[in-house]
C-alpha cells in the first residue's frame, strides 16, 4: 500500500515570517497522507526545527558530499539540517541550470547515500505534447533519471508537464492517467512488479484545491507536488484534506 504525499514546493518564495504557514497546516498534517514542505534552503533549518507533523524538504542538493562548488549545497548538509526528502530534476532547474537526465540520476545517488528520499521530476515541454512525443520525453527522462537501486521508500517520482506549471493549465484527467500508467508499466519493466508497486506517483502542475479531488482520483496517482497553492496553508490544507479522503 502507497501511502499518499502530498508535497509543498516553495520555489524561491519565503522568509522565516512565512514558516508560520506550517503552524497553520498542522491540523491537515497528521492524517492518512504524508505532507511535505520543501522551503528554499535558507529555511530548512528553522523549518525542520518547528515541523511538527509535516516532513521538510529541500529543492536540489549538489552531487558531491562536499568540496569547492560556491554556492551549492550537499545531501548530507540538507539532511544535518532536518530534511528528510529533496526534489531532484525539477523542470526549472533542468531549463534554467541546464541540469541532465544524467546528472540528475547523480544527485539521486548522493541523496539516497545521505539518508534522503528523493523525489525526481519529469515531464514534457507544450512543444514535446503538441508533436506527440510525451511518453518518449518522460520514458527517456525516468530511465535515465534513475538509478538502478531504486526503492519505494528511497524515491518519489513527480509528472510535471512543463507547460501545466505556474499556468493555470491542467491536462485531462486521461491524459494525467496515460502518462502514470506509461510510467507505473516503466517501473515494472524495470524494476519487477514488487518494487514498482512500492514507488510513489505525484502529479505536480497547477494543482489547487478545486481541481485536487478529481486529478487524486486518477489511477495511479499517489499525490500532488504542489507549487504556488502550497504557499499558504489556507490554500494547501484543502489539497491535503482532498488526499486523506
Ligand atoms: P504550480 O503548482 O505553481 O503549478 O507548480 C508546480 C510545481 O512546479 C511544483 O514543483
Amino acid at each position: 500500500m502507497r501511502r499518499k504525499l502530498a508535497a509543498g514546493n516553495w520555489k524561491m518564495n519565503g522568509t522565516l515570517a512565512e514558516l508560520s504557514e506550517l503552524g497553520a497546516l498542522q491540523g491537515a498534517a497528521g492524517g492518512n497522507a504524508e505532507v511535505l514542505i520543501c522551503p528554499p534552503v535558507t529555511l530548512v533549518a528553522s523549518a525542520a526545527a518547528n515541523a511538527g507533523a509535516i516532513a521538510i524538504g529541500g529543492q536540489d542538493c549538489h552531487s558531491a558530499a562536499s568540496g569547492a562548488h560556491t554556492g551549492d549545497v550537499s545531501a548530507p548538509m540538507l539532511r544535518d539540517a532536518g530534511a528528510t526528502y529533496v526534489i531532484l530534476g525539477h523542470s526549472e532547474r533542468r531549463a534554467d541550470h541546464g541540469e541532465s537526465d544524467a546528472l540528475v540520476a547523480y544527485k539521486t545517488q548522493a541523496a539516497w547515500a545521505a539518508g534522503l528520499t528523493a523525489i525526481v521530476c519529469v515531464g514534457e515541454t507544450l512543444d514535446e505534447r503538441e508533436s506527440g512525443k510525451t511518453l518518449d520525453v518522460v520514458g527517456r527522462q525516468l530511465a535515465a533519471s534513475l538509478p538502478d537501486d531504486v526503492t519505494g521508500a528511497n524515491t518519489v517520482i513527480a509528472y510535471e508537464p512543463v507547460w501545466a506549471i505556474g499556468t493555470g493549465k491542467v491536462p485531462t484527467t486521461n491524459q494525467i492517467a496515460d502518462v502514470h500508467g506509461f510510467m507505473r508499466s516503466a517501473l515494472i519493466q524495470r524494476f519487477g512488479t514488487d518494487l514498482a508497486d512500492t514507488i510513489r506517483l505525484l502529479y505536480g502542475g497547477s494543482v489547487k484545491a478545486s481541481n485536487a479531488t478529481e486529478i487524486f482520483a486518477v489511477a495511479d496517482v499517489d499525490g500532488a507536488l504542489v507549487g504556488g497553492a502550497s504557499l499558504k496553508a489556507t490554500d494547501f490544507a484543502p489539497i491535503v484534506d482532498a488526499l486523506n479522503n
